[in-house]
């Protein structure tokens, strides 16, 4: 099999973890999920004693961090210091956090070349905000993930209420507006539609839908997978 890499870009809760899970699965390719590294590095300023905000703080942490990205069938498992971090993770204080680590030039050139490593030698469908335009600019199929701000907090909600957090979804709204800003606006890769990516708007889509679309959508680039 040729080797290929589809970028999987958009802002938070559009749908691209989930969808890249399963193209993954059933192209048979490695997921990589880049939100992951930059949760991971806050998670780990935050245990220390460290705001996400205090750029100083964070970069004398980074040296420190021991992050491990682990490929899965089932999506991917991330460590810290060998301990599995994967669904600490995945709250909206890290979230929050990660967005704030996500801001520093020097946190972005760390994990966009542990993210480029990662696709050296293998085929894969890599999930985030500046895949297409930074981390991976040859790849094959680039793919910019929307949708409304309603349909991304109740899918949210759903989210949170499955890991036993009680969220209201008027601050969940805010939280993803406030989110989408900074990462819509930061100086380094900001999240941005590249002029190559297609546009899905996953609003009203059910998720096998989305996934038939990304499949169509890279054998009509490369040819039968
Ligand atoms: O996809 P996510 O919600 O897990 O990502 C958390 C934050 O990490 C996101 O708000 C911005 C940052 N991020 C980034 O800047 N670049 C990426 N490639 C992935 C995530």
């Amino acid at each position: 099999m040729k080797k290929f890499a589809i970028a999987v870009d958009g802002p938070a809760g559009s749908g691209k973890s989930t969808v890249a899970k399963a193209v993954a699965k059933r192209l048979g390719i490695i997921y990589v999920d880049t939100g992951a590294m930059y949760r991971g590095v806050a998670y780990f300023c935050i245990q220390q004693g460290v705001s996400p905000l205090d750029e100083a703080g964070v970069l004398s942490l980074l040296k420190d961090i021991k992050m491990e990205i682990q490929p899965t069938s089932d999506g991917q498992r991330i460590f810290l210091d060998g301990e599995d971090i994967t669904s600490k993770i995945r709250t909206q204080k890290i979230g929050q956090g990660a967005s704030q680590v996500a801001t520093i030039q020097t946190v972005r050139q760390k994990l966009g070349d542990m993210q480029r490593d990662m696709a050296k030698n293998n085929s894969v469908i890599m999930d985030g905000r500046d895949i297409g335009n930074f981390v991976l600019p040859q790849a094959e199929v680039k793919i910019y993930m929307d949708a409304s701000v309603e349909e991304r907090a109740r899918r949210r909600m759903g989210e949170l209420a499955t890991k036993g957090e009680k969220p209201v979804f008027e601050v969940i709204c805010e939280e993803i507006i406030r989110r989408d800003e900074n990462d819509m606006n930061r100086l380094y890769n900001p999240l941005r539609q590249g002029k190559d990516a297609v546009y899905l708007d996953t609003t009203a889509m059910a998720i096998d839908d989305v996934v038939e679309t990304i499949i169509r959508i890279t054998e009509e680039k490369i040819g039968e997978v």
